[in-house]
């Protein structure tokens, strides 16, 4: 087994979905790019259709959550966005990031065998490390483009060292190498499927797949909303998507925001 770069021809014959990756016009992987999720947004804005796949090798202005940018070395990840275009309740679209987490981390458990948490909202995790994450973006109610990240190979000297402690990689989990092709193709699959349950209007399905591979829950917690730090016990997951947090001024609700997550010796990372 060696380390597959992604690439079209491979991805596209590993591809066994019906309308995520199979758009009416080509999926598209670049060897380098600004971002993914700028080409599929760009795309959009030309009118481009539901399930196109935008991946590439490298990312030279990748961008994660809160204005902070993702770094993307050559190969060292999978960074690929998804254009769709929602026919779904409004209400539901809080409720895609679940989805979207959810298919990451089944995705990994069927291509590499690996079990992943997910920390709310959307940060994949192992062991405490981050894996991944998913950039969701909205220009309007017709586009929604999902951006997915996955570290799958150490270049540690192409990493900040900052970055370097606090993430891991999926070769390092299971100790051999990893085709990124595969790994495409089982986020494709395993988005759709959870795609087609928010479609359903399955909300609870959803936060009950997600909830299989939660971190968060029942662990003391501090969040950042807005000028405000709440601290609390993270107790469920509403069926808006939403976090509730039981603190001492009675329950909270988180929508959005970036928490951390207590550990035994009382800091939180
Ligand atoms: C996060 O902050 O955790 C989200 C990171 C999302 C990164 C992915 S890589 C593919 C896509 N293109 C981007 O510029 N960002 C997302």
């Amino acid at each position: 087994m060696y380390s597959e770069h992604l690439d079209l021809t491979t991805l596209n014959e590993l591809l066994v979905t019906k309308r995520i990756g199979r758009a009416s016009i080509p999926n598209e992987i670049w060897s380098k790019i600004d971002s993914t999720n700028n080409r599929a947004l760009e795309l959009a804005a030309q009118g481009a259709p539901h399930g196109l796949v935008i991946g590439a090798r490298q990312q030279t202005a990748g961008r994660g959550r809160q204005g902070k940018s993702w770094v993307s070395p050559l190969d060292a990840g999978l960074y690929i966005s998804f254009l769709l275009r929602p026919q779904i309740e409004l209400t539901q679209i809080p409720l895609i990031s679940l989805a979207t987490g959810a298919a990451v981390a089944r995705a990994l458990r069927s291509a590499c065998g690996i079990e992943v948490g997910l920390k709310w909202v959307n940060d994949i995790v192992y062991d405490r490390r981050k894996l991944g994450g998913i950039l969701a973006e909205m220009p309007n109610k017709n586009t929604l483009v999902i951006g997915i990240g996955i570290n799958l190979r150490n270049v540690q000297e192409q990493m900040p060292s900052e970055l370097q402690v606090r993430s891991v990689c999926v070769e390092e989990i299971v100790g051999m190498p990893v085709s990124a092709n595969s790994v495409a193709a089982n986020v494709i699959l395993e988005l759709e499927q959870a795609y087609t349950l928010l479609e359903a209007g399955e909300k609870t399905k959803i936060i009950e797949l997600w909830k299989t591979h939660a971190v968060t829950l029942g662990q003391e917690i501090r969040a950042a909303v807005g000028n405000e730090v709440i601290e609390g016990l993270a107790k469920d997951i509403a069926t808006d998507g939403s976090l509730i947090l039981q603190t001492l001024s009675g329950d909270r609700r988180l929508h959005a925001g970036e928490i951390s997550i207590r550990r035994t010796d009382g800091s939180y990372a």
